[in-house]
């Protein structure tokens, strides 16, 4: 099945919750670092898209703070996968902030999947990555309508 299941998410909420329960505070910035470093690696025409944050340089402080924003909203979402009526209003909160900036596509959601993908398995144990992606895909689709 394609649908984030009760026992996928609790499985996603595991994972995510393993990562942060580890030792270093600069942890949530490191990962998303990596998530990025990923992405922009693989689609380097994205690095564009993130100018105002200094997207160009992955450790200043500006995407640093970039990177806390995104890992922030990632942890809301999947705090919620046990609200949905809650979590579709926060996801299309983050639609519309994607909406604005322009040249953001779901190409680039879909890009930013697989980065995830390679990145996790490196920090979380016992990662499953076919319940990650089913969860996070519901998470992505919501943030990502009508974009
Ligand atoms: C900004 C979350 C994926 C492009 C943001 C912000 C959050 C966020 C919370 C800050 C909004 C604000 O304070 O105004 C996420 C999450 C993602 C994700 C949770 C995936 C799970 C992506 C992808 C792209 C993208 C794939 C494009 C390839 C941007 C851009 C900004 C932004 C351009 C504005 C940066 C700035 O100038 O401040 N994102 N994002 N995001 N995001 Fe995402």
């Amino acid at each position: 099945s394609n649908s984030c299941t009760t026992e996928d998410r609790r499985e996603m909420q595991l994972m995510w919750g393993k990562v942060w329960s580890a030792q270093f505070t600069g942890r949530r910035v490191s990962i998303a670092q990596a998530v990025f470093k990923d992405l922009f690696h693989n689609v380097p025409a994205a690095v564009g898209l993130f100018d105002r944050v200094d997207g160009s340089d992955v450790n200043s402080n500006k995407f640093k703070a970039h990177c806390i924003r995104v890992v922030n909203g990632l942890d809301s979402a999947i705090g919620l996968l046990s609200d949905p009526s809650t979590l579709n209003e926060q996801l299309a909160h983050l639609a519309t902030q994607h909406k604005e900036r322009t040249g953001v596509t779901k190409s680039g959601f879909a890009a930013i999947a697989q980065s995830f993908l390679r990145v996790m398995p490196q920090v979380a144990s016992c990662f499953n990555p076919d319940a990650w992606s089913r969860c996070f895909n519901r998470i992505t689709d919501g943030m990502t309508e009508g974009l």
